[in-house]
């Protein structure tokens, strides 16, 4: 299984890779924050980590000026000492068996971060497996959903956007994402 899958869609680059999104080159990466956006454990602790305390400080004021981020949305700091210039902040749906709105939430979190890094120019953006770690989201569901919103983005109109990584940590996590990158990339044709 190569580790790595890649497609063309509207002129842009989809790929899905497996690595450690606090490595990567795109100029913004996607945390999966939690409405405090205070940090936390999985890939909010490692980009903070990584990235160092110029990206608490936004978010505390970020938080001192709207307030918490409600699940869904997204807002953007800086990359502090990260190789990526950005860091979008969105908070995925915590997982309550998937009759509580949870697909919208999610479809909604890439959807807001895509609008999010459009608005400002970025031409490339790397997302992790939101909401599939401590929110439980179960990712053979969370995948297909989170890969049907970028493509839908790209296809809709041109954007600053060219390339749009998905970095999965596990092996597991890939696979479940390959699986429906295949789907989605026979379809689109
Ligand atoms: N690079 C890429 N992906 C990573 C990394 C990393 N360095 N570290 C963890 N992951 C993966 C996890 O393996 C999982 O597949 O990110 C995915 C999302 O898991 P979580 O980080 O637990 O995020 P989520 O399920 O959205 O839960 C968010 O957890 O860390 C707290 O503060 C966060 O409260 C929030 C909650």
């Amino acid at each position: 299984m190569p580790a790595e899958l890649s497609g063309e869609i509207n002129g842009a680059t989809l790929k899905i890779v497996q690595g450690d999104i606090t490595k990567q080159t795109t100029e913004a990466i996607v945390n999966a924050a939690n409405s405090s956006l205070m940090g936390g454990g999985g890939v909010d602790g490692a980009i903070h980590r990584a990235g160092g305390p110029a990206i608490l400080e936004e978010c505390r004021r970020i938080v001192a000026e709207q307030g918490r981020l409600p699940p869904g949305k997204a807002v953007i700091t800086t990359g502090g000492n990260l190789k990526a210039r950005y860091v979008i902040h969105t908070v995925g749906p915590v997982w309550h068996g998937g009759s509580h709105g949870e697909e919208a939430t999610l479809a909604s979190a890439y959807r807001e971060s895509l609008n999010l890094a459009a608005a400002r120019n970025i031409s490339s953006i790397s997302f992790p497996s939101i909401s599939t770690g401590a929110y439980g989201y179960p990712v053979a569901e969370a995948a297909p959903v989170a890969l049907k919103t970028v493509a839908d983005f790209l296809r809709k109109a041109k954007s600053s956007l060219k390339e749009v990584v998905f970095v999965l940590y596990d092996s597991t996590t890939f696979e479940a994402y390959a699986r429906a990158f295949r789907e989605i990339t026979s379809k689109s044709g």
